[in-house]
């Protein structure tokens, strides 16, 4: 028996992997420490889970409207100055992506994907039958309008923005959105704008390219509560999207998971219109701690890393550790795993050879004792290399 094409051609996702295989060694005992998850360390807001509660004492426990419960989707309508009709509520951010690649996305068209890239977008866009078309950034990881006026073609249908950048935590600047809007309004692009690390951004504010003149009408902007709100298991995020590609991808919804689930939508409302102080008191710790990993990798010989300016991950320039035993970015992962208990993903992953992603959204003694072991752990490489 055979499986279609399209499931056959899918790669797992890596970072998922690397997961598993760190929790499988704790179980043995080890004591690992994880950089490679992709969620906040802090626990879902006490409001939050107990809007839950009461959404289930209540009996709020039936299917809701396929797009999402109005009072929800108004909220999240007031915040993106939208109307609440263009405002799609999903199973969390990915869902929302792979709905809105499926609703604009035919075969034989092209997607732009600025490198590197979140593991996911890639397949998603596969797909939905497209051909991924990787752009390069540039040397601190920004999109250039340059760079995608060069890697257009005849078939170019959409481009990817996500800034805050996953896996690079590179924050585009505001002139630079704006000349890519120019371009996608002159080559009739759609824009997907990942904003779901926009709560994450460590100086200056977040830009939404869907704010440049013209863009409502061309601009798909995904988010959800899942990193903003420490709410990544309660899978909620949506679009907001202009109305024919929300109608789209809400007929799409009704048929694929009717609704996301009544209590955690009830519990997202409870996030997006109570306190927002515990939004503010993660990204204190975030960005302290993004400063604490930057400058202890930097340190390290052989391996490069800026400060990353949003998001939660730091994304080293590791080229100088790949000589002798260990040569490519997976090698030294998985070196790094046995031989010092830490768990980060290879940049290869993303599309990006010669670099690894470690989360620093998790305790800032782990990252301590974490890269005091990456330290000793090049150092021995060092050696060997020199043997
Ligand atoms: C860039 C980016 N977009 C979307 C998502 C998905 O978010 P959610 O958990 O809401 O599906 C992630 C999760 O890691 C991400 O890194």
């Amino acid at each position: 028996m055979k499986l279609a094409p399209r499931a056959r051609a899918l790669a797992p996702s890596e970072t998922l992997a690397i997961n598993a295989r760190a929790a499988a060694l704790r179980k043995q005992g080890k004591d690992v420490i994880s950089f490679a998850v992709g969620e906040p360390d802090f626990p879902t807001p006490e409001h939050v889970c107990a809007a839950a509660k009461a959404a289930i004492d209540q009996g709020f426990t039936r299917y809701t409207p396929a797009a999402g419960i109005p009072e929800l989707r108004s909220a999240i309508a007031t915040r993106m100055g939208r109307s609440l009709e263009e405002i799609i509520v999903t199973c969390g951010g990915k869902h929302a992506l792979y709905e809105v690649m499926q609703a604009i996305l035919s075969r034989g068209d092209e997607i732009l994907i600025p490198a590197p890239y979140w593991v996911s977008f890639p397949e998603m866009a596969r797909l939905a039958g497209a051909k991924v078309n990787a752009v390069r950034t540039d040397g601190s990881f920004q999109l250039t309008a340059d760079a995608v006026e060069r890697a257009l073609t005849r078939k170019s249908r959409a481009l990817i923005v996500n800034s805050p950048g996953n896996p690079t935590g590179a924050v585009y600047r505001p002139e630079e959105l704006g000349a890519i809007a120019e371009l996608a309004v002159q080559r009739d692009l759609w824009i997907i704008s990942d904003e779901v690390y926009s709560a994450f951004v460590y100086a200056g504010k977040h830009a939404s390219i869907s704010s440049f003149p013209g863009m409502q009408d061309r601009t798909v902007v995904i988010d959800a509560v899942s990193k903003r709100y420490a709410m990544t298991g309660w899978r909620i995020g949506w679009c907001a999207a202009p109305r024919v590609v929300a109608d789209a991808v809400a007929g799409l919804q009704s048929h694929m998971t009717s609704n996301a689930t009544s209590i955690a939508q009830r519990a997202a409302l409870a996030a997006l219109t109570g306190p927002q102080e515990c939004v503010e008191e993660m990204v204190r710790a975030f960005d302290q701690r993004r400063q604490v990993m930057s400058g202890l990798l930097d340190r390290i010989p052989g391996v490069r890393c800026p400060t990353p300016e949003g998001a939660f991950y730091c994304f080293p320039d590791v080229s100088g550790l790949l000589k002798g035993k260990v040569r490519t970015s997976a090698e030294l992962c998985a070196h790094l795993l046995e031989e010092a208990n830490i768990a980060c993903v290879p940049g290869s992953a993303f599309g990006a050879e010669g670099h690894i992603r470690l989360s620093y959204a998790c305790s800032e003694d782990d990252i301590r004792k974490g890269m005091e072991r990456f330290a000793e752990a090049a150092a021995k490489l060092g050696k060997l290399a020199a043997k």
